[in-house]
């Protein structure tokens, strides 16, 4: 007997399942799976399928969880194409470009944030994205702040309160007050929508103090914490992270030792954001170097109109094996598993039993394809909850 609304996808040619209870890829050739109930019914060998509803033949491609990405700022207006091409002719990234965009978001009606966001949100699905984190932080007033993480929720749970980006301009002479803002009235306002709060930690954004105030004051409000830290130089944000208890520290691109080891003892996921390097040639973060000493290493794509105008996880994945010294396994983990440990998530970035049936069936026969191949669309298929939501199965 069948069970009730369930799918059998076949002839899988390589199942990442990234789950074999040791906390690391894990991918078995000639398999199937069932999907019921919006879940991982069973995976097994091909040969020991059982009988499902409906059948999907993969003809020897290979299937994988759907993409995690744990970092995004999708809630905006306005488009900063100039700045991009500036930087390519040589002009450095500044953090200030960030208020272009919030003139711009302010500026906008609801509707037109929320297209914006629908646009961005069902481009990430055909790449392949099931599971998307989302920032406000081109708000930076209570109103628009708490529009900004309304309209987050519409598309995900995963909502970050990120009202600590930049001082806004009518606070230019009065930073401190601003963070009083921020960790005060702004909060309360912004916790009812949120699951997370963020502080871009970094020289012309938010120092150690503010930061860890801030920090402090979400997590007294019921959100979890995780941090913008050593984007564009070393400083002090992966020690806040560690000392307020982060679940990730995102960016990580200038580590000292003493950093990459308070990651490793304070168990903070370490996120790597190689669409940002890519946009304003900063060097790649050294994955290997946090891999090596044991951090948990998330890769994720920071999309926003500023740094990193990508929503391709597939492009991550490519970058990090090729410039950051991860193997395919590794990158194509920390963009499914890396980035739900980042999110302290059980059910996502993996194919066991009793996980949400959140999945990709690839135009190829390996994962290894997605850096092998890059910049080539081969996402044929992509399931959230069960559901087809991107591409088909013919
Ligand atoms: O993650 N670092 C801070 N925020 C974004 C950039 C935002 C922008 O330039 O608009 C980032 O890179
Ligand atoms: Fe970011």
């Amino acid at each position: 007997m069948a069970l009730p609304d369930s799918t059998l996808i076949t002839h899988i040619g390589e199942l990442v399942t990234n789950d074999d209870g040791e906390g690391a890829f894990a991918a078995r050739t000639d398999a199937a799976l069932v999907i019921a109930e919006g879940q991982v019914a069973w995976t097994g060998p091909a040969s020991r399928a059982p009988a499902a509803d409906a059948m999907v033949d993969a003809g020897g491609r290979a299937v994988l969880p759907g993409f995690v990405d744990s970092h995004a700022h999708l809630v905006f207006a306005g488009e900063r194409s100039a700045e991009f091409a500036a930087r390519m002719a040589g002009r450095p990234y500044q953090a200030g470009g960030i208020l272009t965009t919030v003139a711009a978001t302010r500026a906008a009606t609801d509707d037109a944030l929320r297209a914006n966001l629908a646009r961005l949100a069902a481009e990430m699905a055909r790449q392949g994205t099931t599971t998307l984190e989302c920032k406000s932080g081109y708000g930076l007033t209570v109103a628009d702040e708490a529009r900004s993480l309304a309209l987050a929720a519409e598309v995900t749970p995963e909502v970050t309160y990120l009202g600590a980006h930049v001082v806004p301009p009518e606070f230019k002479a009065d930073p401190d007050g601003y963070v009083d803002l921020v960790r005060g009235p702004m909060l309360a306002a912004c916790a009812p929508h949120a699951r997370w709060i963020d502080v871009f930690c970094e020289t012309g954004a938010f120092g150690a103090d503010a930061a860890a105030a801030i920090l402090a004051a979400g997590r007294a409000a019921g959100l979890g914490a995780r941090i913008h830290a050593n984007q564009l130089g070393p400083g002090p944000g992966i020690r806040v992270a560690a000392e307020a208890g982060a679940a990730s520290a995102d960016h990580c691109t200038y580590l000292t030792g003493a950093d990459v080891d308070a990651l490793v003892s304070a168990r903070v996921v370490a996120t790597l954001l190689p669409g940002a390097e890519f946009g304003t040639r900063h060097p790649y973060p050294d994955a290997r170097r946090l891999l090596d000493a044991g951090a948990t290493v998330a890769l994720a794509t920071d999309c926003n109109p500023g740094s990193s105008y990508t929503s391709s996880m597939p492009f991550c994945i490519a970058l990090a094996v090729r410039d950051m010294g991860m193997t395919t396994q590794e990158a194509v983990w920390s963009a499914t598993a890396g980035g739900a440990a980042a999110l302290r998530r059980e059910d996502v970035g993996r194919l066991g039993v009793g996980a949400r049936a959140d999945l990709i069936l690839l135009d190829a026969p390996s994962h290894v394809y997605l850096a092998y191949r890059p910049g080539v669309p081969q996402i044929a298929a992509v399931w959230q909850e069960g559901r087809l939501v991107a591409g088909s199965v013919t």
